[in-house]
Order: C-alpha cells, then structure tokens, then sequence
C-alpha cells in the first residue's frame, strides 16, 4: 500500500458479533485521530444468518470481488444455531475466507492482562507474552483418505498428513520474521519421535530456514512435553510456531492460560497481502448473551491492534494494546465476563478515550 490510508471490510456477522465490532470501530476512529492514519470503512451485512434467512445462503456469488480488493478484513462473529446449522454457517463464510484467500497463518497472541484472572498460579501481566504461529492450510487437515470395505471386518480408514515444502516453508518464514522482530526467539512444535516422516521433515525445514535468521535462536519441543511447559514454564516463550493440528491445540491452549475467550483476537494472514487478511476474535456469536449489551469487546478490539500491526501501523498496535491494558486494570469498565459490571459500549468508550490521551 505504501501510503497510511487503508480500505477496511468490516463484517459484523451475528450475535454478539453486532455488538463488538463498533466498538472496534470506534478504537480504530481513536486510532486514526491519534496515529493520523485514514481507515475507510466498507460494511457488509453477508457472512451473517440474517443474509442467510434473506437469500438462501451465507454470501452473494461475487463475495470475493466485493471484499478482495481491501486491505483487511474486520470481522466480528458467525452463527446463530436457531435458524442456520453450524457448519453451513461457517463453512459459507469463515472458511471460504481462509481457504479462497489463502490465509496460511493463523496468529494468536498469549499475553496475561492485568485484571483478567489467569488459572496459572503466581504469574503476573508481564511474565506471559508470546505468539502461536499455526499452519492454516494443510498438514494434518488434509482431504486425502478415504474409508474402504465399510461395515465389514476388512473396514479400514486413512486420511494422509499433507506437508508441502512451499507450506512448511512459508509459515516458517513467517514465524522467523515475527521472532526477528520481537524477543529473537523462535520453538517449533514437533513429534518427530512418534511420527516418524512428516514431523522429521517438519524439522528439517525449520533447521534450513533458520539458516536465514542467524539473529534467532530457536528450539523444538515435542508437542506432548511442549502443552507441559506452557501450563508450567509460559515464560519461556516468544513465538510458537506448529503444523495445523498441533497449532490447533496450543492456539487454544495458550490463550486459556491467560483468562477468558471475551479477550483472545486471532489473526487469519496472508502474508504476501495477495489477499486481504482477516482479523476476528476468538469466540463466537454468544447467542446466550447477545442483545443485552454486556459482551466484552476486548477480543474484537485487539484483533484491531493485530489488524493495524499488519497493516504496518505498528505505533498504532501498541497504543491499542496498551490502551486495553490500562482499562482492564480499572475494575469499574470490566464487564461481566472478568468479574465487573460494566457494559461493552463502557469498556469500548474507555479504551478509545484511553488512546485519545
Ligand atoms: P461462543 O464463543 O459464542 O460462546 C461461548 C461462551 O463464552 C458463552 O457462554 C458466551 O456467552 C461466552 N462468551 C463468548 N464471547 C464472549 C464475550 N465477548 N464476552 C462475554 N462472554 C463471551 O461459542 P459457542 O457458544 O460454542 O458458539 C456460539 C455460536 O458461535 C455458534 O453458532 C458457533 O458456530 C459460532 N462460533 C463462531 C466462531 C467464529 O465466528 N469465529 C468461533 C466460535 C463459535
Ligand atoms: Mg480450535
């Protein structure tokens, strides 16, 4: 893009979803005040099971031309079990994104918050700060199997892991370059023990790559002793870089060891911004609580600060961060979720008055 002015897809989608992404807008207004870079906002009322109820499926034919062509995509929640099944909602939208953008990094921050209550014993805001870094695209999630000789004794099943050296590679760059710019240090996630083929190669990628990064230091843990330490020793680590399914897992395990689903952002990424890359919080729709204006926005706000650390504005990612830093450590704009009773327009208007100074 080379300039500070960005065209934004912001996608709302259902529940909860509708309720946090204007708060994550009005950050990003308080960012572009601030930080004096133009966001142009589009919105897009597909990708939702309202559009779904309207027009018999999750997006029109033309979704990719409507939203390729922008810098990044600000999306907030799909599902509504009610009226559409899960996995049409999300496999008509989510995962068309992923997949026809080709977001092969799937990022998540782990980093303990003041005021949100961890379940790991003696770790204060400070001592956990790190990135898991999973593969989005193949390895363990591949469709090559099948299922032969079924409901007979000979019944047999197998689906292949799937690693391509132009996978393994790219998210291995990525996770480097991310070390690079942070701590300078980099743990693959490997079984190269039990899976005797793939995870060796996995492996001996990351050794070739790291030939590049001479500045990082690295080290692997199998994926077994690796859950072990980030429960016990989170300390330890800056970037996490793993294959789909062992990614799957610690992106998961990481940020339930620093509080509640209402804060953990994610990143879906192309690096090589071929495609626009999305931004999203972790949780979902939140049917039993949507409406009633007390979700917690945090998640939607700080997948704004991942979005604007894409996007190169990283003076503007840290002034989110540290903005969400500061109001999570005043109980009275905590919502319901960390113990408070603020509302999620409260936590919202606090963290951009917070950026504004
Ligand atoms: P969920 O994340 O929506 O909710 C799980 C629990 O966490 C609920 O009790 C909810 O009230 C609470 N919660 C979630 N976000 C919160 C927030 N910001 N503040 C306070 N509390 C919060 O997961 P669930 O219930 O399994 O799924 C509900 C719907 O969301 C389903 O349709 C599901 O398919 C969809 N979903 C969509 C995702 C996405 O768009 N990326 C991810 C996960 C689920
Ligand atoms: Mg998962």
């Amino acid at each position: 893009n080379g300039s500070n002015a960005y065209r934004l897809a912001v996608i709302p989608g259902d529940g909860i979803g509708k309720e946090v992404v204007p708060e994550g807008l009005r950050v990003l207004e308080a960012v572009s005040t601030k930080f004096g870079c133009v966001l142009n906002v589009d919105h897009f009322e597909f990708a939702s099971c309202d559009y779904f109820q309207k027009h018999g499926q999750m997006m029109p034919d033309d979704w990719k031309t409507r939203i390729g062509g922008h810098d990044a995509i600000f999306f907030g929640a799909v599902g509504w079990p009610e009226t559409v099944p899960d996995h049409v909602s999300l496999w008509g939208s989510l995962i068309q994104f992923r997949r026809e953008f080709d977001q092969y990094v799937n990022l998540r921050p782990v980093r303990l918050m003041p005021g949100v209550p961890t379940p790991l014993a003696n770790r204060k805001p400070g001592d956990i700060d790190f990135f898991v870094v999973r593969e989005n695209t193949e390895g363990e999630y591949s469709s090559i199997g099948g299922r032969m000789f079924t409901n007979t004794e000979r019944e047999v099943v197998i689906q292949e892991t799937v690693m391509t050296r132009v996978g393994v590679d790219r998210v291995l760059r990525y996770a480097f370059e991310l070390a690079r710019r942070r701590g300078k240090h980099l743990t693959s996630a490997t079984k190269s023990n039990g899976i005797s083929i793939t995870m060796p190669y996995w492996d001996e990628r990351v050794e070739e790559i790291s030939q590049g990064y001479p500045d990082v230091k690295w080290d692997k843990y199998h994926i077994d002793i690796l859950t072990a330490h980030f429960v016990q020793h989170p300390d330890w680590f800056d970037v996490v870089v793993a294959s789909n399914l062992f990614g799957d897992i610690l992106s998961d395990l990481g940020p339930a060891c620093t509080g509640t689903i209402g804060i953990a952002p994610a990143g879906n990424i192309n690096p090589e911004r071929k495609f626009p890359s999305l931004f999203e919080p972790v949780h979902g729709s939140a049917p039993d609580i949507a409406g009633q204006g007390i979700a917690n926005p945090v998640g939607q706000i700080w997948s704004a600060a991942l979005m604007l650390d894409h996007l190169g504005e990283t003076a503007a990612a840290a002034g989110v961060v540290q903005a969400i830093e500061e109001v999570l450590s005043r109980p009275e704009y905590r919502t319901r979720d960390l113990g408070g009773s603020a509302g999620t327009a409260d936590c919202g208007k606090a963290i951009a008055d917070a950026i504004l100074g």
